[in-house]
């Protein structure tokens, strides 16, 4: 649904501080985001995560849908110690959104 992907689009706009998406992604204050769902967390190339970050990627954890979104709302609450310096988005509708467009970014 394009509608949906633009309107995540918008939302990423909180997000792109920190985080590239697409061709040219690279690294910054966070990892690159491409097929991030259902990808393993913690699990960038030459990016620097937190130690509990790096603790929950030893536990195999995967970013699938429900644990993105639990983390998106309340990152520091999800994630005790994360380096990830956002407060989290409010509306589940904004959580759904920027899924979508992230999904559309799955290589
Ligand atoms: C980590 C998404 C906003 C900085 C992550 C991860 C995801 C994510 C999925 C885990 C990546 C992985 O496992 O490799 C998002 C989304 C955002 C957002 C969708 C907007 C809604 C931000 C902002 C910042 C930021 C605004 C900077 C102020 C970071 C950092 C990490 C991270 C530093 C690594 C955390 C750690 O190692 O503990 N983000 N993020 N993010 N993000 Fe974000």
């Amino acid at each position: 649904d394009p509608e949906a992907v633009k309107k995540g689009e918008k939302v990423f706009k909180k997000c792109k501080a920190c985080h590239q998406v697409g061709d040219t992604a690279k690294n910054k204050t966070g990892p690159t985001l491409n097929g991030i769902v259902g990808a393993s967390v913690g699990a960038r190339d030459g990016f620097k995560y937190s130690k509990p970050m790096k603790a929950l990627a030893d536990s195999g954890a995967v970013w699938s849908e429900e644990e993105l979104a639990a983390f998106l709302a309340k990152p520091k609450k999800y994630l005790k110690g994360t380096k990830m310096s956002f407060v989290g988005l409010k509306k589940e509708t904004d959580i759904v959104a920027v899924t979508t467009y992230l999904k559309s970014f799955q290589e």
